[in-house]
């Protein structure tokens, strides 16, 4: 049969051969994703035996302290390296100035107690951020005009963050986005001999609409209402500022740094590992994964594969692990599959 192939290469040159059978497409694989790259985020609300819907987040729900020990257990059980804690505030707890987040025995502290003490060897990270606890749902303290203030913000976050870290926490993960805090929660935390609780900065933090449905489960939708967070979060436009925040929050004192949202931001992930080389994760958000459960549940995607797909897509684009709400469902799958 007559070719039409014009490849000067071709057809010494075949790069279908490797792809021909499976021993081989294992053999050149590039990227592999196991269950230590996963980490996996959870919403804590106050009560007894309570496991509740998120409505945009099929799958997705908010536990009690007791119910979230049993959802920790099946984690341990899989492998699953660490859990992102969130919290859900009673409305009535929540001031202009968000000063729950600072409460020993509020809702976070007693939950990473509770978690550390029945799994000790399950890592636990706490989010660094006021917007569950504020009363508009910005992540610091407000001027007259909106505006979210810097400095005063930081101190509270250092007083969240240690007493996150007081309650044992391992990793501290600020997500506020404000000038100098990666600075200060460290000082304050080798200051109180914390020298060993982590550092995950959320460095490269975009204001996104991606969170909408996190925003709906932990209750701050309805008070930022209409306003919006583009006076400290990144522009999406842009690329080169995510290397300056990533460089900062290095310097004082990150030992990780996160870029979020993810699949959107695969570039940044990208530009950030080949610049910095450092432990770097990427969050997977809420809008992400409504996107494809949405998608699976009116049969336009295959779930699992679309889980999978979008899992390692992570790892191609150098990210050392994925804050996912998908943890659980794909480190089970990964265990079937070994
Ligand atoms: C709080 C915080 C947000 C997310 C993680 N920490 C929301 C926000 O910044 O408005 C979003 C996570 C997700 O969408 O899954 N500062």
């Amino acid at each position: 049969m007559t070719s039409f192939i014009v490849s000067a290469d071709f057809p010494i040159a075949r790069p279908r051969r490797n792809r021909r059978d499976e021993f081989s497409r294992r053999l050149v694989r590039e990227n592999v994703l196991t269950v230590n790259d996963l980490i996996y985020p959870v919403f804590v609300r106050e009560g007894q035996g309570v496991r509740e819907p998120v409505p945009s987040m099929p799958g997705v729900v908010r536990y009690s302290p007791d119910t979230l020990l049993a959802a920790a257990e099946e984690c341990v059980a899989l492998g699953i390296p660490v859990l992102a804690l969130f919290p859900v505030i009673d409305p009535g707890l929540k001031t202009p100035d968000g000063i729950e987040a600072t409460n020993p025995d509020g809702l976070i502290p007693r939950t990473v107690a509770a978690l550390k003490k029945r799994f000790p060897e399950l890592g636990i990270l706490t989010d660094v951020a006021l917007d569950p606890y504020t009363s508009h749902g910005q992540d610091g303290l407000i001027d007259a005009d909106g505006y979210v203030l810097n400095e005063p913000t930081v101190d509270i976050l250092t007083r969240q963050a240690l007493t996150q870290a007081a309650a044992g926490v391992d990793i501290v993960a600020p997500s506020d986005m404000m000038d100098g805090r990666i600075g200060a929660v460290r000082q304050a935390l080798e200051a109180h001999k914390h020298i060993h609780t982590r550092i995950m900065a959320y460095s490269a933090k975009y204001a996104s609409a991606f969170y909408g449905p996190f925003r709906d489960a932990v209750g701050s939708a309805v008070n930022l209402g209409k306003s919006n967070k583009a006076t400290y979060q990144m522009d999406p436009a842009n690329r080169n500022e995510a290397l300056r925040e990533v460089a900062l929050d290095i310097r004082e004192g990150a030992d990780m740094v996160m870029v979020k949202p993810g699949m959107p931001y695969l570039d940044i992930l990208r530009d950030v590992k080949n610049a910095f080389g450092m432990p770097t994760y990427s969050y997977q958000v809420s809008g992400e994964y409504a996107m494809i459960k949405a998608a699976a549940a009116n049969g336009w995607l295959d779930h699992d594969k679309v889980m999978m797909e979008s899992l390692i897509a992570f790892k191609r684009a150098g990210g050392d692990g994925i804050l996912t709400y998908f943890a659980v469902a794909a480190a089970k799958l990964l265990k079937e599959q070994s």
